[in-house]
């Protein structure tokens, strides 16, 4: 700056800078150019000093103009840009509450779940209490305790998987381990006896494993409900009562049932029960009083309490609900199957 401040072409130069400013940065850029530390005004403001005194003024003065003028032309500028922004963010950021939701897929209880659960739910609803027991089990509670033979078929390895076991356990003259995947869930009524004293109320739901090869009807694993009473007075009279309404809960008030007599090892009398269904008569389950030996086994006193106990399977009861001709759609995991239930 040599004293004379050209202030109409800082002037010019700044607002045409301005008014070209496309955006908030440019606009930045544009106002330090002026006023900023290296800016043309702040240039002209340091060399005042130098200047004889009416110069000074003159100067001064001019410097001051333009000063206002940018600032005034950068604010107007700036309030423009600004609006402009804000119409581009909130375009952006727009929320269209029209568009049809994306449903996430919907699951469902497995089919056996699901009966097993309406199985639960009725007896629950006569008082019973669930309980649950290993899968694991010794042949003790899956055979002695429930006054199996030591010689009965099922104890061989024609019919129960044996495990071996993690411990040293001396072989038995069966050549088995004695340790293996309960057949049934009766012996969570051995294991609820030894554990409480009576009156017994328990229902008992869970997976059973037996050497099957799987086919339509026969699964290598499949699930059980069982249920135990044992109490003063009970007589083969509450054990009808209660498998009525357990199976009229299941299939319909109006389903006919009979009992046909049959051999279990743990009840004496045992019974299995049919129900009328799809027009011929269908067994769901097997029953009867415990047995006395069952009974002192578990500590309990047979002249004392009397009980009554059934078993049925789930799978059965599911195919029965859903119309379901073939056991394997159940552990296959074909989404096209289980979708069905959603
Ligand atoms: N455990 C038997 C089975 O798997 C079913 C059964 C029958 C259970 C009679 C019982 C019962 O509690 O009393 O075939």
């Amino acid at each position: 700056m040599n004293g004379t401040f050209d202030a109409e072409g800082v002037r010019r130069d700044a607002l045409a800078a301005i008014a070209a400013a496309c955006d908030l940065a440019e606009l930045e850029a544009a106002k330090a150019a002026v006023v900023g530390r290296r800016g043309t005004l702040t240039a002209a403001q340091r060399s005042l000093g130098a200047l004889p005194e009416d110069e000074r003024r003159r100067t001064g003065a001019a410097v001051n103009a333009v000063r206002a003028a940018v600032a005034q032309a950068e604010a107007a500028r700036r309030a423009e840009l600004e609006d402009e922004r804000d119409r581009v963010v909130l375009a952006q950021e727009a929320i269209d509450v029209t568009l049809p939701p994306r449903t996430p897929p919907r699951g469902a209880l497995h089919p056996i779940n699901e009966t097993m659960d309406a199985m639960l739910d009725i007896l629950v609803g006569l008082g019973y209490r669930v309980v649950t027991g290993p899968e694991v089990e010794s042949d003790w509670y899956n055979f002695d305790a429930l006054n199996t033979p030591v010689d009965h078929p099922a104890r061989t390895l024609k019919d129960s998987i044996y495990v071996r076991s993690l411990v040293d356990v001396p072989p038995r003259a069966d050549g088995t381990t004695g340790i293996l995947l309960r057949t049934e869930t009766s012996p969570v009524q051995a294991r609820t006896m030894l554990a409480q004293p009576p009156p017994v109320y328990v229902v008992i739901p869970g997976r059973v494993y037996r050497q099957d090869t799987p086919d339509a009807t026969h699964l290598p694993m499949f699930h059980q409900i069982e249920g135990l009473a044992v109490d003063t007075d009970l007589s083969f009279t509450d054990l009808r009562g209660t498998l009525a309404e357990l199976a009229r809960a299941l299939l319909g008030p109006e389903t006919g049932l009979r009992f046909r007599p049959h051999y279990f090892p743990f009840t004496e009398p045992s019974a299995e029960l049919d129900a009328w269904h799809s027009g011929r008569w269908m067994e769901l389950l097997g029953s009867g009083m415990v047995h006395p030996n069952v009974l002192r086994t578990c500590g309990y006193d047979p002249e004392q309490v009397q009980g009554f106990a059934f078993g049925m399977g789930v799978e059965r009861m599911a195919m029965v609900r859903h119309g379901i001709g073939d056991l394997r759609l159940f552990v296959e995991n074909d989404l096209r199957f289980l979708s069905a239930f959603a």
